[in-house]
C-alpha cells in the first residue's frame, strides 16, 4: 500500500512526454512549438527546444524539492504515515487542477501541487519501507517503491498511446487519470500503521513494540526494540537535524546520498523517460510509432526492476551498479554513433533497421538502469543514515534528486538542440565517473541491520573509517552492538 506513492511519482514522470508530443495540447498552450514543428527550416534536433514546454515538465520537480524540507519536519514529528496522507491530498488537488486546466497557468499550478505531493511521498515512502522491512529482504521490499515508479511510468505511456487518438481532449484525459494512483495512495495511507521506529521516536513506546511484534510475527522483539529505543534516544539529543547532518561523523552517508542522486540523474534516464516520444519523433518516427516505442521502453523498465527486487539482497548493491555501468556506457555510445551518422540537421531518415537498433539500444540502457541506479539511488540512502539523521538525510536525498531531475527536464531539449547526438556521449562520460566512484567508495550494505551500519559498514571501510574516529557518539553505538549498554 505504501509503495503506491511510487505509482504516483512514476505516472507524473511518464505522462508529460506523451502530452508534450500531442499536437492538440500544443495548439492550445504552446503555439510557438507548433509553428516551429511545421517549419522545415528548423533543425531536427531543435524542434522541441522551448522553455515553456520544458517548464511544464520541470515545474513539478522544482515544487517537489521545496516541499521536501517541510516533509522532513512532518516525517519526524507527525510520522511516516501522516506524511504519506498529506502527499495523497496534494496529489488529488493537483490532478483536479490539471484535468480541468483552461490555460497554461492552471496547468503549471497543477504540476506544482503534484510536485508537493512527490516531495512528501518520496520522503516518507522509502523510509517507511526500509523501517518495516526485516533485514533479510529490506532491499527487495524497498524496491517495491521503484517498481511502482516504473509501473506508473508504463501506465502513463499506455494512457498516452490511447488518448493521443482522442482529439481534442486526449491530454486532459491523460492528466486526469493520475487521479487513480492519487486515490490509491491516500487510501493506503489511511490503512497502514506507522513504523515502529517512528512511533518510538515520538515517544509511543508501547504502540511501537506492539507494531514490531505484529510485523515481525513474533513476541521475541526485545533486542530490536531496544536498539530502536537507543537510536531514538540519540535522535532526541539532536536539536538541529540539518546542522547535525553536516557533522563530520555523518559525512560518509551524506556525501554518498548526495552523489548517488546526482549520478542517478546524470545517467540520462529522464532524457528517455520524459522525452522518449519527443526523442523518437526527432529521429523521424511518426507520432504513433513514437508513442508505442515509449510503451516498449516503459515495459522493459518494469520487467528489469523485477530483476533487482530478486537479486539485490542476493548479489548485493555493488555488483548490480557495476554491471549496469558497463551496459549503460556501451549502449549510450552505440546510440551516439548511430545518431551521429544517421541523423543530421535536416535529414532524419534513419531507415527501418537503424530505427530498430536505436530502440533496442535504448531498451538495453533502460534495463540496466532499472536494476541498478533506479532502485538503488533510493534504497541506499534510506538504509544508511542512522535514525538521528534519517529524516533530514532523506529530505536532502529527495531534494537533490528532484533538483537534478529538474535540471535534466529543463535542459534536455535545449541540450539536444545544441549537442545533438553528442548528448549521449555526455551522459556516457558521467556513467564512467559514477562507476569508478562505486568501485572505490560505495560500501556493500546487503544483509546489514539498519541500526548497525555504523559499526559494520562505515567503521570497516578503507576510506570512510577516518570519519568515524574519536567519536564518542559511536562508542555508544558500539556498546549497543556489543550488547553492553542494552
Ligand atoms: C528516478 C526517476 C526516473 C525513474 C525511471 C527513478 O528512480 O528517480 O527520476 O524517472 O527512476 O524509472
Amino acid at each position: 500500500m505504501a509503495a503506491t506513492g511510487g505509482l504516483m511519482f512514476g505516472y507524473d514522470v511518464g505522462i508529460s512526454g506523451g502530452v508534450t508530443s500531442m499536437t492538440t495540447s500544443w495548439a492550445k498552450f504552446f503555439p510557438t512549438v507548433l509553428k516551429k514543428k511545421n517549419e522545415d527550416k528548423e533543425s531536427n534536433y531543435c524542434k522541441y527546444d522551448n522553455q515553456g514546454l520544458q517548464l511544464f515538465t520541470s515545474s513539478l520537480y522544482l515544487a517537489g524539492l521545496t516541499a521536501t524540507f517541510f516533509a522532513s519536519y512532518t516525517t519526524r514529528r507527525l510520522g511516516r504515515r501522516l506524511t504519506m496522507l498529506i502527499a495523497g491530498v496534494f496529489f488529488i488537488v493537483g490532478v483536479i487542477f490539471n484535468g480541468a486546466a483552461q490555460n497554461l497557468a492552471m496547468l503549471i499550478v497543477g504540476r506544482i501541487l503534484l510536485g508537493c505531493g512527490v516531495g512528501f511521498a518520496n520522503q516518507a515512502v522509502p523510509l517507511f519501507l526500509s523501517e518495516i522491512a526485516p533485514t533479510r529482504i529490506r532491499g527487495g521490499l524497498n524496491i517495491l517503491f521503484q517498481l511502482n515508479v516504473t509501473i506508473g511510468i508504463l501506465f502513463a505511456n499506455l494512457v498516452n498511446y490511447g488518448t493521443s487518438k482522442i482529439t481534442p481532449v486526449g491530454w486532459r484525459l491523460s492528466l486526469s487519470l493520475a487521479g487513480i494512483p492519487a486515490v490509491l495512495l491516500t487510501l493506503g495511507a489511511l490503512f497502514v500503521t506507522d513504523t515502529p521506529n517512528s512511533l518510538i521516536e515520538r515517544g509511543r513506546l508501547d504502540e511501537g513494540k506492539a507494531v514490531l511484534k505484529k510485523i515481525r510475527g513474533t513476541d521475541n522483539v526485545e533486542p530490536e526494540f531496544n536498539e530502536i529505543v537507543e537510536a531514538s534516544r540519540i535522535a532526541h539529543e539532536v536539536k538541529h537535524p540539518f546542522r547535525n547532518l553536516l557533522q563530520r561523523r555523518n559525512r560518509p552517508q551524506l556525501v554518498i546520498a548526495v552523489l548517488l542522486q546526482i549520478f542517478q540523474q546524470f545517467t540520462g534516464i529522464n532524457a528517455i523517460m520524459f522525452y522518449a516520444p519527443v526523442l523518437f519523433n526527432t529521429l523521424g518516427f511518426k507520432n504513433d510509432a513514437s508513442l508505442y516505442s515509449a510503451v516498449i521502453t516503459g515495459a522493459v523498465n518494469v520487467l528489469s526492476t523485477l530483476v533487482s527486487v530478486y537479486s539485490v539482497d542476493r548479489v548485493g548493491r555493488r555488483m548490480l551498479l557495476l554491471e549496469a555501468g558497463v551496459q549503460m556506457f556501451l549502449s549510450q555510445v552505440a546510440i551516439a554513433v548511430v545518431l551521429g551518422i544517421k541523423v543530421t540537421d535536416h535529414s532524419d531518415d534513419l531507415g527501418h533497421g537503424w530505427a530498430i537498433m536505436v530502440v533496442v539500444m535504448v531498451c538495453t540502457f533502460v534495463s540496466s538502469f532499472a536494476w541498478s541506479w533506479g532502485p538503488l539511488g533510493w534504497l541506499i540512502p534510506s538504509e544508511t543514515f542512522p535514525l538521528e539523521t534519517r529524516s533530514a538525510g532523506q529530505s536532502v536525498t529527495v531534494c537533490v534528486n528532484l533538483l537534478f531531475t529538474f535540471v535534466i527536464a529543463q535542459a534536455f531539449l535545449s541540450m539536444l538542440c545544441h549537442l545533438k547526438y553528442a548528448i549521449f556521449v555526455f551522459f556516457s562520460a558521467w556513467v564512467l565517473v559514477m562507476s569508478v566512484f562505486v568501485l572505490f567508495f560505495l560500501p556493500e550494505t546487503k544483509n546489514i541491520p539498519i541500526e548497525e551500519m555504523t559499526e559494520r559498514v562505515w567503521k570497516q571501510h578503507w576510506f570512510w573509517k577516518r570519519y568515524m574516529e574519536d567519536d564518542n557518539h559511536h562508542i555508544v553505538n558500539g556498546k549497543i552492538n556489543n550488547g553492553a549498554s542494552v
